[in-house]
């Protein structure tokens, strides 16, 4: 699970549209719902498009499959979409928000395109709903 920038700040930041648990708390419901599908998720953040590029790069040997909110990248950072891309393992982005019906610039996923399917609107469940859907497609 690669929680992409700003996403630290969850709990504090626009409680309004992110909600108000933080990452830590987002991540105890991952691993929870992680156990009930009896898989093992690790979960990273990182604020750097570099930094993300290298966890993807990373996960190729290590694990079955990832699931990725690249946060603000996903709307315009090409080096992740070509990282995504470059993987053979598959990847399911998640958002908390519905990109979907928020501002025009939020509404391309460039970084979408080169994963198996996304998941965005659900708050938290997103995780949930985007880890079950990686599931299906490892
Ligand atoms: C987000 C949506 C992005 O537009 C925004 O930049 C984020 C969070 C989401 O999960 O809803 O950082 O990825």
């Amino acid at each position: 699970m690669i929680h992409g920038p700003n996403l630290n700040l969850l709990g504090e930041r626009q409680p309004e549209i992110y909600g108000s648990k933080t990452l830590a708390e987002l991540n105890d419901e991952i691993s929870s719902a992680a156990r009930e599908l009896r898989v093992e998720v690790d979960c990273v953040q990182h604020n750097g498009e570099g930094e993300i590029v290298s966890a993807i790069h990373d996960a190729r040997t290590r694990y079955d499959g990832i699931v990725i909110n690249p946060g603000a990248y996903a709307h315009y950072s090409y080096a992740i979409a070509d990282a995504i891309a470059s993987v053979r393992i598959p990847v399911v982005e998640a958002h908390l928000s519905n990109i979907a019906a928020r501002e025009p610039h939020r509404r391309i996923s460039v970084t979408a395109a080169s994963c198996v399917g996304s998941v965005s609107g659900f708050g938290g469940q997103s995780y949930i709903l985007a880890l079950r859907a990686l599931l299906s497609a490892v």
